[in-house]
């Protein structure tokens, strides 16, 4: 059977099916039930019918002067039993009417005997049922064929008829409620293995890629197999891509040490101008390279990191202290120094600590690239309710005309800051993480001068 497609769940479906199949059998059983009936009820007054049509067959008296009729008026009285139907009957004696309505219809087929011939006739506007038997009986001598015929009309039988239909009709429709509860609990036994399978693959955190275990029908299973296999394959794509992470990292790193090494070294022992200009350069080429190749590196671990998280439970003011620290000899550098303010209490957070300090990484960065010199580089961390605000302030030359948000895109970098190597990935990195934390990230233009960043994460 074809069903429509706007059925788009298995359950509607089912349960219309079904709804349909009971409904068809419902009709079928009323159908019958109020056959069965109305045979069985003509059945029974035919039978009363044949036996007062005997009854008055069987009074008939043959004789000298003619055929003598004395009707016996139990048999109306046995017909009567019904009501309010009216009863006919009419006698011939040969081709004569002798008493009754000469009009009543007679049977088609022939009289054979006291067996009686039942017909059914419209008479006087109703419908009338008629029964006839014939016989013969000796007159003068000789036998003369006579014919009895009683009709009666159907009012008491229509009126049982139509109380049987009633009771097939309810008869039907307990019978479809009843399959129509049968469906609905049908179907849901259908669909449950399915949405309880659903349900366990949805419950799944998204690092959860192991093979699907329970025990399914039949049916699902190859779509079992198939997600089982999909998974096994992204498995290997995933630690196939970390792999490359890592590898890429070290065979892009290494070298640039080790030409900025050599060329440190060359430095050193040249005394020509040019050549020290050279070397100047191939420094600084070897500084970009390796801040863009680390950079590009670290968006591509974050992005892996994102959907394969080992989040631990972490203080936000220790991973804070540590990216601190590590920037310090930079920030020196540039005579910068940082102002750390921090709650007494632990900060705790749930989350990937390589996303986080990545994260942290990032803005400290960009607040000392982007700072003058000179200047303090305010950490601040507060709590407030379910949230852990961490606030990078610098003094250096802000966004200038730019929007936080644009800056976040990809490779986006400012119109003012065309004298500072960088790759534009910084930013990204910072959004892409707090999306993963659940958290969210801004930066703006900070009164007065310099730019002030915000990343919010839930605590734990
Ligand atoms: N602390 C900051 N002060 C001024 N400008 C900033 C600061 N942080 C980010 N920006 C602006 O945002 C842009 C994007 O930053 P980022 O994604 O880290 O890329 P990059 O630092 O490599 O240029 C930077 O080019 C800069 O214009
Ligand atoms: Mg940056």
């Amino acid at each position: 059977m074809k069903v429509p497609l706007r059925f788009k769940s298995i359950r509607q479906r089912l349960v219309v099916l079904l709804l349909l199949a009971a409904a068809l059998l419902s009709l079928l059983l009323f159908i019958s039930v109020r056959a069965i009936a109305s045979a069985s009820v003509q059945a029974s007054q035919d039978s009363i019918l044949g036996a007062a049509t005997i009854a008055i067959a069987e009074e008939l008296r043959g004789g000298e002067e003619g055929v003598a009729i004395e009707i016996p008026y139990a048999a109306f009285s046995m017909l009567g039993s019904s009501g309010e139907d009216r009863i006919f009957y009419r006698i011939l004696v040969g081709e004569d009417t002798v008493t009754g309505y000469g009009d009543l219809p007679m049977p088609v087929a022939e009289l054979t005997g006291l067996e009686p011939v039942f017909y059914s006739r419209d008479y006087q506007g109703d419908p009338i049922r008629l029964a006839a038997v014939g016989r013969s009986v000796l007159v003068e001598g000789t036998p003369r064929r006579v014919q009895v015929i009683v009709g009666q009309t159907r009012t008491g039988q229509e009126m049982i008829i139509s109380r049987m239909s009633n009771r097939a009709a309810a008869l039907g429709m307990g019978f479809f409620f009843l399959s129509a509860v049968l469906a609905l609990l049908t179907a849901q036994a259908v669909v449950g293995p399915v949405n309880s399978l659903a349900e366990a693959v949805g419950r799944r955190g998204p690092q959860d890629l192991r093979a699907v275990t329970r025990p399914v029908p039949e049916e699902l299973a190859p779509l079992v197999s198939a997600l089982n296999g999909l998974m096994a394959r992204l498995t290997a794509a995933l630690s196939r891509t970390e792999t490359f992470i890592a590898e890429a990292a070290h065979h892009i790193r290494t070298p640039l040490a080790t030409l900025r090494t050599h060329a440190e070294i060359a430095q050193r022992i040249s005394e020509e101008q040019e050549v020290l200009a050279r070397l100047r350069e191939i420094l600084r080429a070897a500084d970009d390279s390796s801040r863009s190749a680390g950079q590009l590196l670290d968006h591509a671990t974050v992005a892996y990191r994102t959907d394969q998280r080992a989040e631990e439970d972490l203080d936000l003011r220790a991973v804070m202290a540590d990216v601190m620290r590590a920037a310090e000899p930079t920030a020196e550098l540039k005579d910068l120094h940082f102002e750390l303010s921090v709650p007494d209490g632990p900060v705790p957070i749930h989350a990937d600590r390589l996303l986080l300090e990545s994260a942290v990484r990032n803005l400290v960065d960009n607040a000392i690239k982007y700072s003058d010199g000179d200047d303090a580089i305010e950490l601040r961390l507060t709590v407030d309710g379910g949230t852990a605000t961490l606030a990078i302030l610098d003094r250096g030359r802000g966004l200038g005309t730019m929007q936080g948000r644009d800056l976040t895109r990809r490779f986006a970098r400012g119109s003012n800051v065309s004298d500072v190597v960088g790759s534009g990935l910084g930013l990204t990195i910072v959004r892409e993480v707090a999306r993963a934390l659940s958290g969210s990230f801004r930066i703006e233009n900070r009164e007065g001068k310099g730019a002030c960043a915000i990343l919010s994460l839930p605590l734990a």
